[in-house]
């Protein structure tokens, strides 16, 4: 009877126990496409999320995340007040119109206004009388004249035709508008009353990030972590504009969890996406609950100890396409959660039926990671530690320690706690964008490999090989010593 349970035991694998075979294929890795969906209701242009860790994604990833087509969770290790305030920051910096405006009044003196520029780093005020727009004055108005008629009123001095445009103008029609107007700044109006400003400056800006991920108004998408509980926090988050919760727990198989989820999602705008799972009977029991994504991992993290202290996980890809198999025939999406470290995996991942992949390891380090540049024997380091650490346990508002269903209590706080995960430093890598752009590329080439145009292909037509040791030593760089590091294939290494 016990000796059945190892016989009949299934085996499982990871990334590095297989690789892709090369498919017969006229895909150029520069055409192929890899817009895909995050949950049931979102979509994002590149596969990659940032991990809900506190030396992941704070409001500087998530912004660049987004700006790239990516998405970033903001870990939930800081209060619940502090966690809106993050969320806030990514949904107002891609927003292109600016809500908060700063008017000036008819009758106020034009050095008054020069003044308000100056303070509020901004080049023209639209200047309203009982919310109306009636003028708009610029810094081109008041410069000839400042120094001989400062007393004079921004009423006389401004221009008084106004170019306005309304809620529902795309920014490719704002900017014909301007051009054709020869303007610079286009008020928002509604009902007659302004309700925003949109620059030429930031129309442009944003031309910049052309695949950005951003939700119908056209602000940065942004997802946010809760606990499996955390009602409270779900909907202050909702509230501030998160377009995804993220149940952020080690073990979301759990009737409980289930249960609440259900709530919670009843509770929320936003999409509700679940984890952590690792089979398929975890997949069946959380789809049952509703929930509009699934994220799989349990324990392949780079900072996990789980597997080793509790001796609980399933290899990745294994965990993956077990559940990726249900979540296909429910239409639900599935996120790979950690684990990867190169692009490769990510390709792996996606091959076994992975919507997008979140990612710890290769995204600590940069430049918008969270914390300080540390400098040691001559080199740069950032921190990285896993969520289940003895650190991010106390440290922070320690809001983290039920996802390892654990409590804080008492003065020697970490003498009680079970740590899952360890605490370290990962080489500093610069900006995070350089980074999505070796890792995109290599699932690009992937995808040339394998003949998959897009996502849904690359999940339909992979085929993979299982490989021995020796086939894992002999894909690495082998009988040289690397005198030049690649930007994708890291030889300095920590672990
Ligand atoms: P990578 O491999 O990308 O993994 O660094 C990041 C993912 O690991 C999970 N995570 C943890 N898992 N103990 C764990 O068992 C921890 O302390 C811990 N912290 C994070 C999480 O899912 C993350 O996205």
């Amino acid at each position: 009877m016990f000796s059945k349970k190892l016989n009949e035991a299934p085996e499982g694998y990871t990334f590095d126990d297989f690789l892709l075979v090369p498919s017969k294929s006229s895909v150029e890795p520069k055409n192929v496409k890899t817009n895909t969906r995050i949950s049931r209701n979102f979509k994002i242009n590149i596969p990659i999320i940032s991990s809900a860790m506190d030396t992941v994604t704070e409001s500087e990833m998530a912004i660049v995340m987004a700006q790239e087509g990516g998405l970033g969770v903001i870990h939930r290790n800081m209060t619940v007040q502090e966690q809106v305030e993050e969320v806030k920051k990514v949904k107002t910096s891609g927003d292109l119109t600016i809500r908060d405006v700063i008017t000036t009044r008819p009758d106020a003196s034009i050095s008054d206004a020069n003044h308000l520029m100056d303070e509020e780093g901004v080049n023209g005020l639209p200047v309203v009388k009982a919310g109306q727009v009636i003028g708009i004055i610029s810094r081109r108005d008041i410069m000839p004249i400042i120094s001989t008629d400062a007393g004079r009123t921004v009423g006389e001095v401004m221009t008084e035709k106004v170019v306005t445009i309304k809620e529902s103008t795309t920014p490719e029609e704002a900017l014909d508008i301007a051009y054709e107007n020869k303007v610079e700044r286009l008020p928002v109006v509604k009902d007659n009353q302004i309700v925003g400003i949109v620059t030429i400056k930031d129309i442009l800006e944003r031309k910049k990030y052309p695949i950005a991920s951003r939700d119908n108004d056209g602000r940065f998408m942004v997802a946010a972590a809760t606990g499996p509980f955390d009602l409270e926090r779900a909907i202050a988050l909702d509230k501030a504009g998160a377009d995804i919760i993220a149940v952020d727990v080690a073990h979301a198989h759990k009737p409980e969890i289930i249960e609440f989820a259900k709530k919670m999602n009843k509770e929320i705008e936003a999409d509700l996406l679940v984890g952590n799972i690792a089979t398929r009977e975890a997949a069946e029991d959380l789809i049952s609950g509703d929930v509009d994504g699934l994220k799989v991992g349990i324990g392949p993290g780079s900072i996990c100890t789980t597997r080793i202290i509790a001796g609980v996980g399933v290899p990745q890809l294994t965990a993956i396409s077990n559940v990726a198999d249900l979540a296909r025939e429910y239409d639900v999406a599935v996120v790979g959660d950690g684990g990867l470290r190169y692009s490769g995996d990510l390709a792996k991942a996606i091959g076994v039926g992975a919507d997008s992949v979140m990612m710890g390891s290769l995204l600590a380090g940069t430049h918008e990671a969270p914390g300080d540049v540390v400098i040691m024997n001559g080199r740069k380091y950032k921190q990285y530690r896993g969520m289940g650490s003895l650190g991010a346990m106390t440290g922070g508002s320690g809001a983290g320690t039920d996802r390892y269903f654990q409590e804080v209590k008492g003065p020697m706080k970490h003498a009680k706690l079970v740590p899952e995960g360890v605490e370290g430093v990962v080489p500093y890598k610069g900006p995070v964008s350089e980074i999505l752009f070796q890792l995109i590329g290599g699932l690009k080439a992937s995808m040339g490999y394998s003949g998959a145009n897009d996502i849904k292909k690359m999940q339909e037509n992979a085929r993979f090989i299982r490989i021995t040791n020796s086939g894992v030593t002999e894909s690495h760089p082998h009988d040289l010593l690397i005198t030049n590091e690649s930007p994708n294939y890291p030889t300095t290494r920590l672990m």
